[in-house]
C-alpha cells in the first residue's frame, strides 16, 4: 500500500502535504557523500563482526558506490516521498542490489545516522573554514608588513585617542582571527566522536564493533552514551557559536572599512572590483562587500539563536524538531566561507592613504597623553599632569592649533617643568615609537606580533 520503509503499522498513506512538510531531502541531500561513506563503514563492520556475510557486504558496498555515482552524475532522482537522504540512498541501493540491501540498516537507526552525517559534514566544513582563516591571517600579516610606518589615529568612542601604526590596527584583527581559528579547532576536536551504532536511542542488540566504524571514518573514538549520542547537537551549536563570533569580527572590520572609505575619513580605498556603483549617482563607489558581510552577520546570529531555541525544551532522545538543525547549519557554513573568501582578496587589494591617515593622526590632540607622560617623567603626579595638559589643550583649541604648535613660553605657562625637549615627545612618530612595551603600537612590538602570527600559520599548516 505504501513503499515507505516504516509503512507496516499504518492503515492510511501519508497525506501529501504532510509528506512535503515532513521531508528534509531537499536540503539534507547535501549530506549524501557522508551518508554513503558512513553506510559503507557500517556494513563493512557488520561483515567483520559476522552479522552479514562478506558477499552481502560486497554487494551493498557496490550498490552504495553506484548510488554515489548517480548522485554525482546528476542522474539520481531526489523524491519528496523518500523523506530524507538516508532513506533515499538506502532505497536506491536496494533497488540496485535487490533484497540484500535491506540488511544495511541492521544495528543502526536514522537517529545515529543523521548525527554521524552532520558531524562528518561539519568536520569537513570546519577544515575549509580554518584554511580560509589562515589565508586571511597571512594576507593581513603581509599588509601589516608592507605598510609598516603608516600612522593612523587610534580611537575610543570613535573620538581621536592616540596615534597608532596602521599595522598595529591590522594585527589586532589577526589576534581575533587566531582565536576564531582556535575556537573552530576546539569545536572540531570535540565533535570528532562517532555516534554510529547508538541505534535509535538505547544501543543495539547486535555484537557490533563501534571502535571499528569510528576508526574507519576518521573519528577519535565512539561516543559513550547512546542516549546522548542521538540527542546531542552541541557540536552544531558550538559551530554556530564559533561562526557567530568570527562573523562578528568580520563585521567590525567591515564597519571600519566602510567608514574609512568615506570621503570624510578617506583612509583607505577598496579595489574597484570589490565595489559597485549607483544606477543614478555617477560619482558613487559603494563598499557593498563589507556592507553585505556586516549584514549577513544577522543571519548567522539568527541561526545560532534559532538552534538554541529549537533545542531548549527537547526531552531525550531524538525528536523531529532536530531536523531543523540542517538549514541554519548549512546556511552558516556557506555564509562564513563566502565572507572569508571575499575578505581575503579584498584586504589584499585594499590601498591605504598614508598621508591622509597621518594628517588625521596629528589632529584631535592625539599626543596629549604623551605630554602628560612627559610631565610624569619630570616628577609631576599623573593626575596633576592630566589637568595641566587639559589646560594646554584648551589653549590650543582657542588658538586653533595643535599642542605641538604652542610656543615654549605658552607651554611653560602651564608648568615650569616643560622644557624645549618636549617637542621631541609630542610628535605623532615619537608617540608611536615610545609605546614599545609588549603589545604596544611601536614598530618593534608590531613586528613581534607579525612574527608570532606567521609562526601560528606555520604551526597550523
Ligand atoms: N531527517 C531526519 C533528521 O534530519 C533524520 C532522522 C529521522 N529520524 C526519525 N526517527 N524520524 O533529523
Amino acid at each position: 500500500m505504501s513503499d515507505k520503509p516504516w509503512a507496516g503499522r499504518f492503515k492510511l498513506p501519508t497525506n501529501k502535504f504532510v509528506e512535503e512538510f515532513n521531508a528534509s531531502i531537499h536540503f539534507d541531500k547535501r549530506l549524501y557523500k557522508y551518508d554513503v561513506n558512513g553506510s559503507i563503514a557500517h556494513v563493512r563492520m557488520l561483515a567483520a563482526c559476522g552479522i552479514v556475510t562478506d558477499e552481502e557486504a560486497d554487494s551493498i558496498v557496490e550498490g552504495l558506490g553506484n548510488v554515489l555515482q548517480e548522485i554525482e552524475d546528476g542522474t539520481f532522482e531526489f523524491r519528496t516521498e523518500d523523506e530524507d537522504i538516508h532513506m533515499a540512498v538506502e532505497k536506491r541501493m536496494t533497488e540496485l542490489v535487490g533484497p540484500v540491501g535491506g540488511k544495511l540498516h541492521t544495528a543502526r537507526s536514522r537517529n545515529d545516522q543523521v548525527a554521524l552525517d552532520m558531524r562528518m559534514y561539519l568536520r569537513a566544513e570546519i577544515e575549509i573554514i580554518r584554511g580560509y582563516l589562515l589565508e586571511l591571517i597571512k594576507v593581513l600579516c603581509d599588509k601589516a608588513e608592507a605598510e609598516m610606518g603608516a600612522v593612523m589615529p587610534g580611537y575610543t568612542h570613535l573620538q581621536t585617542a592616540q596615534p597608532i601604526l596602521f599595522s598595529h590596527y591590522i594585527m589586532a584583527y589577526c589576534q581575533m582571527l587566531k582565536r576564531d581559528y582556535g575556537r573552530f579547532t576546539d569545536c572540531a576536536e570535540r565533535m570528532n566522536l562517532s555516534p554510529l551504532g547508538s541505534g535509535a536511542l538505547a544501543g543495539t542488540t547486535f555484537p557490533i564493533d563501534r571502535d571499528r566504524t569510528a576508526e574507519a571514518l576518521g573519528f577519535d573514538a565512539p561516543t559513550e552514551n547512546s542516549l546522548d549520542s542521538v540527542s546531542d547537537r552541541d557540536f552544531a551549536l558550538e559551530f554556530l557559536s564559533a561562526a557567530s563570533i568570527c562573523q562578528m569580527h568580520l563585521s567590525r572590520l567591515s564597519e571600519e572599512l566602510i567608514i574609512y572609505s568615506t570621503s570624510e575619513f578617506d583612509f583607505i580605498e577598496l579595489s574597484d572590483d570589490f565595489c559597485t556603483g549607483s544606477s543614478i549617482m555617477p560619482q558613487k563607489k559603494n563598499p557593498d562587500m563589507p556592507e553585505l558581510i556586516r549584514g549577513k552577520t544577522g543571519r548567522v546570529y539568527g541561526s545560532l539563536m534559532g538552534m538554541l531555541t529549537t533545542m531548549k525544551g527537547l526531552p531525550l532522545a531524538y525528536n523531529k524538531d532536530m531536523q531543523e538543525d540542517k538549514e541554519p547549519v548549512f546556511d552558516t557554513a556557506d555564509t562564513i566561507k563566502a565572507s572569508l573568501k571575499i575578505f581575503i582578496p579584498m584586504m589584499e587589494k585594499m590601498q591605504i592613504k598614508r598621508e591622509k591617515m597621518r594628517e588625521s593622526a596629528s589632529l584631535g590632540f592625539s599626543t596629549a597623553t604623551d605630554l602628560a607622560d612627559y610631565l610624569v617623567r619630570k616628577g609631576v603626579p599623573f593626575r596633576q599632569s592630566h589637568h595641566i595638559v587639559g589646560s594646554a589643550v584648551a589653549k590650543a583649541l582657542d588658538k586653533g592649533c595643535d599642542i605641538s604648535e604652542l610656543t615654549i613660553e605658552e607651554l611653560k605657562s602651564f608648568s615650569n617643568r616643560i622644557d624645549e625637549d618636549v617637542y621631541s615627545y609630542i610628535t605623532v612618530d615619537a608617540s608611536v615609537n615610545s609605546r614599545a612595551a609588549k603589545g604596544g603600537t611601536a614598530e618593534k612590538s608590531v613586528k613581534e606580533q607579525i612574527d608570532n602570527a606567521r609562526k601560528f600559520i606555520e604551526d597550523n599548516s
